[in-house]
């Protein structure tokens, strides 16, 4: 049987003090970190994959097991889908998930180096999506969730919509602080529907957690 989701614990109050000093720094960084082998072999096979396509792109970031890649790739028939996630224990167990659908590839790879390869390569996105990415609670931890780490400035030069959910409320306010302080306009709403996305959505839900969520025109 499933465990119930445990609920969100942190030792912070509300925004982070450092979060406009970080995400500010983060903006004017240039990550000098090696790429991964794997990562570049990845990215390979989406540039092969994707060929001379010149219409709507969409990556599903951390898309864990996949769900959500083929839930995207159903509702948009029109664009190609990317799903990335660093796990191959998650992606692996794709073919659980898996549909006959062309319009979609799911890669391991790690997202950062992901990101920067598609920045380097002129890449630009309709719709970005970033489910359930690990909150990372811990005060200390700041660094360590998307928006405050060198990804930021990638994720907003890949451009497209993008849509952030989390089951910590704070997780999406700090996003739109961070977009703030960069100067995106965004939105931040409770996020419910019918049918569950992903894995770990519908874990949260079954487990009486409310989803938030925040959209971007990057
Ligand atoms: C909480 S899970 C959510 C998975 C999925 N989106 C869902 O909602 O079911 C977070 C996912 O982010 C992935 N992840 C964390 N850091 C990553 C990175 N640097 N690159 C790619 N994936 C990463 C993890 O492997 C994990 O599958």
């Amino acid at each position: 049987m499933q465990q119930p989701a445990r609920s969100i614990s942190t030792n912070q109050t509300g925004i982070h003090q450092n979060l406009q000093k970080v995400v500010t720094r983060q903006l004017l960084s240039v990550s000098q970190r090696p790429l991964s082998s794997h990562t570049q072999q990845a990215f390979e096979e989406a540039i092969n994959w994707l060929g001379k396509w010149q219409g709507e792109l969409i990556l599903d970031s951390c898309c864990g097991v996949g769900e959500s890649t083929v839930n995207i790739a159903q509702a948009h028939p029109n664009a190609r889908v990317i799903g990335i996630d660093k796990s191959a224990l998650r992606t692996d167990k794709h073919t659980s998930y898996a549909s006959a659908l062309q319009n979609y590839l799911v890669l391991r790879a790690d997202l950062n180096d992901f990101l920067r390869l598609l920045v380097a390569n002129d890449k630009k996105l309709t719709k970005h999506y970033l489910l359930y990415p690990n909150p990372y609670p811990k005060s200390a931890h700041l660094q360590r969730r998307w928006y405050a780490t060198s990804a930021l400035k990638d994720i907003l030069e890949l451009g497209g919509i993008l849509e952030v959910r989390s089951n910590w409320q704070l997780y999406i306010q700090e996003f739109s602080a961070a977009l703030d302080i960069a100067h995106v306009k965004n939105q931040i709403a409770l996020f419910e529907s019918d049918k569950a996305m992903t894995p770990f959505e519908r874990k949260y839900w079954q487990s009486g957690q409310s989803s938030w969520q925040l959209t971007a025109h990057l």
